[in-house]
């Protein structure tokens, strides 16, 4: 069986070219030329590191926060750093007020990292949590929102709400799921992890409470960073993990806020100064911008789980509405048991063993359904979607 070529725009990205990769969506892929623009700001840092992180790194940190600031249309101010969404969440969830006997809600579809958190804080806090059972697949807004509401209580206090879920690559009615929650007085902290650069975000439109995104996932920003918007009315107690530097700088100005966030003590930035660069350079590759790049990826991830579906005579679980540039796709029934994060699951081992095929098998919801998730990025050609469905018709 042959093997199949990537987009004309792999030349800007350093992956395997003997690997069919259909997995942007788990750990995202970072171009060539940011990698050497983070390799640029790592050797400017050991030239002089003391002119770096005093002089230079703050000034460059926060260029690259506006350019992110304007890319998600918030505030500057009303954002930080962090190094990824589960650290984003967590940071959350350790400052989030309480008192024993509130409830929290989480769905069924949480991410599993995150699952754990809010678990762990609920518990040790003496919080109820609450898990609004979300079927899949599923026909429409109201099973969500039914679901959701079916958990609330004049109790609930705080939700965190997937804006795009993980094991079920699904965008959530995510406007309509924060101003449910907000009618009935709920705080929501959206896990925004796959949202920034997969579809246009808003986040004073959707009004959440609290954002985390990732920048290192569709933005392809290199791994380990993140963000967090926080609504003025919350920054009072949404505290830093790390007490350090700059806590008492501009107390009573805009900025006082974000100040505590930057300085978690020394460490790499280079990867939150590319945030900016990665921006504009993304913008630059696709005529529309990023707007034509999250096009392209939606149509390109639907086309190719259509061909897929259509090859192996199965249905897809969701309607287009519910996609961005992450399609799940049914398949038979696996193993019992259920795989643990980084566990490979027999599908996945010999999609790539075989067919140097890397793409996850996720078990939703629960062991032995399993459905394979499919990534549409830049790089990604129709053809490589047309050589899965061969290798999984040649699996049957
Ligand atoms: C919905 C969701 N939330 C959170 C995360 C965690 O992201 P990170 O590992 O960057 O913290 C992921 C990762 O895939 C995710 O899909």
């Amino acid at each position: 069986m042959k093997t199949s070529e990537y987009s004309k725009h792999i030349e800007y990205w350093t992956l395997d070219r003997n690997i069919t990769f259909l997995n942007h969506g788990s750990f995202g892929a970072t171009p060539l030329k940011i990698m050497a623009k983070q390799n640029y700001y790592r050797e400017l840092m050991e030239n002089e590191p003391v002119d770096f992180f005093v002089n230079k790194m703050p000034e460059l940190l926060n260029e690259s926060k506006g350019k992110l600031a304007k890319f998600i249309g918030v505030d500057n101010n009303d954002i930080v750093f962090v190094q990824n969404t589960t650290t984003g969440v967590n940071q959350i969830l350790t400052s989030f007020p309480y008192k024993s006997g509130d409830e929290w809600l989480v769905t069924s579809h949480a991410y599993g990292a995150c699952m754990n958190a809010i678990k762990h804080f609920a518990h040790r806090n003496n919080i109820v949590l609450k898990i609004a059972d979300i079927p899949f697949p599923v026909k429409n807004d109201e099973e969500i929102l039914n679901a959701i509401g079916q958990m609330i209580s004049s109790k609930t206090k705080l939700a965190l709400i997937d804006h795009i879920t993980s094991a079920t690559g699904m965008i959530f009615p995510i406007k309509e799921v924060i101003d449910l929650l907000h009618d009935h007085g709920i705080k929501v902290l959206v896990d925004g992890a796959h949202a920034p650069g997969m579809v246009d975000l808003d986040i004073i439109g959707l009004d959440a409470d609290i954002y985390v995104g990732n920048c290192h996932k569709w933005m392809c920003a290199p791994k380990g960073s993140a963000f967090m918007h926080v609504k003025k009315e919350f920054k009072e107690f949404i505290k830093p993990l790390v007490i350090s530097h700059f806590n008492d700088t501009d107390i009573n100005g805009d900025s006082y806020w974000s100040n505590q966030f930057m300085w978690d003590g020394t460490h790499d930035f280079s990867q939150y100064i590319c945030v900016g660069d990665t921006i504009q350079f993304m913008n630059s590759l696709q005529p529309g911008g990023w707007k034509g790049i999250m096009d392209h990826n939606h149509k390109l991830a639907w086309q190719g789980a259509n061909l897929i579906a259509q090859r192996l005579n199965i249905e897809l679980p969701l309607e287009e509405k519910f996609i961005g540039s992450m399609v799940n796709i049914p398949m038979p029934d696996g193993e019992e048991g259920f795989p643990k994060f980084n566990e490979t699951s027999p599908l996945k081992k010999v999609l790539f063993e075989k067919y140097k095929i890397e793409v996850p098998v996720f078990f939703f919801p629960s062991a032995p359904t399993q459905w394979l998730r499919i990534s549409a990025q830049l790089y990604n050609s129709l053809e490589q979607y047309e050589y899965l469905g061969e290798c999984l018709e040649s699996l049957k």
